[in-house]
């Protein structure tokens, strides 16, 4: 029986900054950030907004009214999370309409929780086959004003349907985890924003790749050119081509071309968004799979998964013939096309704006999901 991706979808919000604007506040050569950082935009999120509407936004695209009589399990990677003992799952759950006899979690370890979620969501279709499972990996990815982390913020929500015989993507069994207690970058709980330690948090990455992708290919017995593409985790759109040139330094020019070709159809939409954290590798994803041409089901796709602390995966995956039926490429195309552009001043008003849920107060937001208000410390939320 084929398990994986039957449904997927992204959510950003309305708001981005132009990393131009950015470059010139900072006083900083533009290309640093176009090239040298690989971004041209970055998603910014007002406060009517937080990881569970923008999880919801993503998610609702996707669901039918079947697929919320089905799922039993709803589970939410994130590292922004908004309690420190309820899930933002059990929220998602009720917005979403979803049937009441599911299970509803959150799970945590930086960005590498999307996966944690995936996985666990198909080994429970494995297990229980006329089950659905909902994850949604969302994120608010902020480093803070005038901080070395500052270009490579951003927002963002993948939401995946996991089904037996996907009409997108099968997740195969075969997979290679690699932990390491590193301190790269972490953010201990009376932090607003991550500690990070740039350069480390940089080679730990490279450094992780190398190995869980060599072990993967001695474990499983395959080698680079068994794999049509290979999909990263992405920060930065600069740091997966760190990883895969450094894995193509001895590598025949045509075979590491064509690797190099796939990787630029996997950032283009991350290049207009930044650092979804648990959602970068699936928006790397989407964005392969909304560009490539045609791939044919025997085709390898390789995705190797990355949390900082650390925690990295290898596994692989392959279209189902028909996939492109069932992707939303002119919808995921509108959705970064019709976002307001912000100016400088209002970027820094965005940052410097914190939701303090001792403080009652109402949001006005047209989007489908939003904070309606926030009163007594719990979010209401606009359906
Ligand atoms: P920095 O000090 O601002 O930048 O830090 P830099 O001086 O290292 O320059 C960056 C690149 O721009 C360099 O290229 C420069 O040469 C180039 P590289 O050597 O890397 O190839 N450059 C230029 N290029 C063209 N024209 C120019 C120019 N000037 C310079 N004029 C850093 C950059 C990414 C470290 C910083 O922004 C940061 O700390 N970001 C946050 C941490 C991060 O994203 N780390 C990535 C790996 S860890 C990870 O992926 C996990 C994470 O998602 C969190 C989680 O798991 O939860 C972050």
């Amino acid at each position: 029986m084929n398990v994986g991706i039957d449904q997927i979808s992204f959510y950003v919000p309305q708001m981005y900054l132009d990393m131009i604007d950015l470059a010139q506040a900072r006083n900083v050569d533009p290309n640093k950030y176009l090239i040298g950082i690989g971004q041209e935009k970055m998603a910014i999120n007002p406060q009517s907004q937080d990881i569970i509407t923008l999880g919801a936004n993503a998610a609702e695209k996707i669901l039918t009214a079947q697929d919320k009589e089905q799922i039993d399990l709803v589970i939410v990677g994130t590292e922004s999370s908004i309690d420190e003992s309820k899930a933002s799952a059990v929220i998602l759950h009720r917005l979403l309409g979803i049937q009441p006899y599911a299970r509803a979690i959150e799970v945590k370890e930086a960005c590498y929780a999307g996966t944690a979620a995936l996985q666990m969501a198909v080994n429970h279709v494995r297990l229980h086959p006329e089950s659905k499972a909902l994850v949604i990996a969302t994120d608010i990815a902020r480093y803070g004003l005038n901080s070395g982390g500052e270009p490579t913020q951003g927002a963002g929500a993948v939401a995946m349907l996991i089904t037996k015989e996907p009409r997108i993507l099968v997740i195969e069994e075969k997979t290679l985890a690699l932990t390491k207690d590193v301190y790269d970058f972490w953010r201990p709980t009376n932090q607003k924003y991550p500690l990070v330690d740039g350069p480390l948090s940089n080679s730990t990455y490279i450094n992780a790749f190398s190995d869980v992708f060599t072990a993967y290919n001695q474990k499983y017995q395959q080698s680079l050119t068994d794999y049509k593409a290979l999909l990263f985790h992405i920060p930065y759109t600069k740091m997966g081509r760190k990883a895969l040139n450094h894995l193509l330094e001895n590598v025949d020019e045509a075979i590491a071309k064509e690797f190099i070709d796939n990787y630029e159809l996997s950032i283009r939409y991350s290049r207009q968004i930044g650092n979804l954290y648990t959602g970068s590798l699936y928006l790397g994803l989407i964005s392969y799979l909304d560009h490539v041409a045609t791939l044919k089901p025997e085709d390898t796709i390789g995705l190797f998964s990355y949390g900082s602390g650390m925690v990295g995966e290898f596994f692989q995956a392959h279209v189902v013939e028909g996939y492109q039926k069932h992707l939303h490429t002119t919808q995921n195309q509108e959705t970064l096309n019709k976002r307001h552009r912000l100016t400088f001043a209002e970027y820094e008003t965005c940052l410097n704006e914190h939701l303090d849920p001792s403080i009652d107060q109402v949001f006005t937001d047209e989007t489908r999901f939003s904070i309606e208000k926030v009163e007594n410390h719990i979010r209401y939320y606009k359906k």
